[in-house]
């Protein structure tokens, strides 16, 4: 692709404005459309943020034949839809957590992304940022010795909004689809796929997990301990254990950070790895790396450990009896 990757914007809420700002973060890529439900709220969002095409519903964004890749930001229930969508139109997809609502959903969007030979991939910006790649590196070298724990939490205090998507039960809302991906897809990028899951939730008011902790387990005793949740705001750190030392992601972890590297017999080394923009602007570069080589699945975060993180969300929903209206009768969601 000899030009700039031309993106589009596939729903214009919040994360959308933080997507858009960082792209401008990157030298290779540019936002030229933006798609809404609402042909004025597109105009707006193009006018403020200097975009040429603004469609007046997702078809029309999804068909731009000027549009090379579509980044999907609406509400978890219609990640689905909205990637087999673009597929339709032959659009690569780069689609915000969680991937979808369930397992299935995941499964039928890998389905379309393989039968059309078009990268997917799903928006998990928090394993792209440089101090997450360096704790990745500082294992490998071999710094903490074996992993054999991972903590790690994710929880806010939300305000009371029952209507609003943390709370309300018709866009799949609760902690853990919203943010306890978050620290399952660290545990899964540093112990692999779990061999035991478990957990306790508190289903408030609307029936959604208002907060939850989930206890993991992996082979060879190997163990993570994970908090999520929308009504109580916790530290949002997170620590790596191993047989040799120890990794703290200082909160909140999800964001460019400071690393602390704590080993016996020597002090605490605080190491600073540089960030740039927002941090969403990882996760864009790294898919324009994969577009550019022609790779239908980043190998930083391919579909298979999106599909094993929703694996676990589904048995940990399971085990807390939470099922979401769009799911009625085991439906793909
Ligand atoms: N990576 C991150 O850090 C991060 C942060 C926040 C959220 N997210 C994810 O991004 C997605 C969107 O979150 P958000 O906070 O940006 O939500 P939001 O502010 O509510 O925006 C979602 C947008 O989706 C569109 N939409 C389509 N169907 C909708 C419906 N039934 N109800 C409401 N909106 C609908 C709307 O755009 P139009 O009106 O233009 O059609 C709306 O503005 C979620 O899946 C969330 O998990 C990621």
């Amino acid at each position: 692709m000899p030009h700039a990757i031309r993106w589009g914007i596939l729903g214009l809420g919040n994360i959308a404005q933080a997507f858009v700002a960082g792209i401008g973060a990157l030298p290779d890529a540019t936002v030229v459309a933006c798609g809404s439900r609402s042909a004025e709220k597109a105009a707006a969002f193009g006018a403020t943020w200097d975009i040429p095409h603004r469609h007046g519903s997702y078809a029309a964004l999804a068909a731009d034949p000027d549009v090379d890749a579509i980044y999907v930001a609406t509400p978890h229930p219609a990640h689905l839809g909205h990637c087999l969508l673009a597929l339709a139109h032959g659009k690569p997809v780069l689609c915000e957590k969680p991937f979808t609502v369930n397992a299935a959903g995941t499964e039928r969007i890998i389905a379309a992304a393989r039968a059309a030979g078009v990268l997917v991939m799903e928006a998990m910006w928090t394993r792209f940022l440089p101090h997450v790649r360096q704790t990745e590196a500082l294992i490998a070298a071999g710094a903490i010795g074996a992993v054999r724990m991972v903590q790690a939490d994710f929880a806010y205090r939300f305000p009371w909004d029952p209507d609003h998507r943390a709370l309300n039960p018709a866009l799949a809302g609760g902690g853990l689809l919203d943010v306890g991906v978050y620290p399952l897809s660290l545990a899964h990028l540093l112990l692999g796929a779990p061999t035991a899951v478990t957990g306790a939730a508190h289903l408030g008011e609307t029936g959604v997990d208002e907060q939850a902790v989930m206890a993991l387990g992996f082979p060879e005793g190997r163990l993570a301990a994970l908090t999520c949740g929308v009504r109580t705001r916790s530290p949002q750190e997170a620590a790596v254990m191993g047989t040799a030392g120890m990794i703290r992601l200082h909160g909140p972890w999800w964001r460019p950070t400071n690393l602390t590297l704590s080993r016996p017999g020597v002090p605490d080394e605080i190491i600073a790895v540089p960030a740039e923009g927002n941090g969403y602007n990882y996760q864009a570069a790294e898919f324009g790396r994969c577009l550019r080589a022609g790779l239908s699945e980043s190998p930083l975060r391919p579909l298979a450990d999106t599909l094993a993180v929703m694996r676990v969300m589904d048995a940990l929903r399971a085990g807390w009896g939470l099922t979401y209206p769009m799911e009625a009768g085991g439906a793909a969601a």
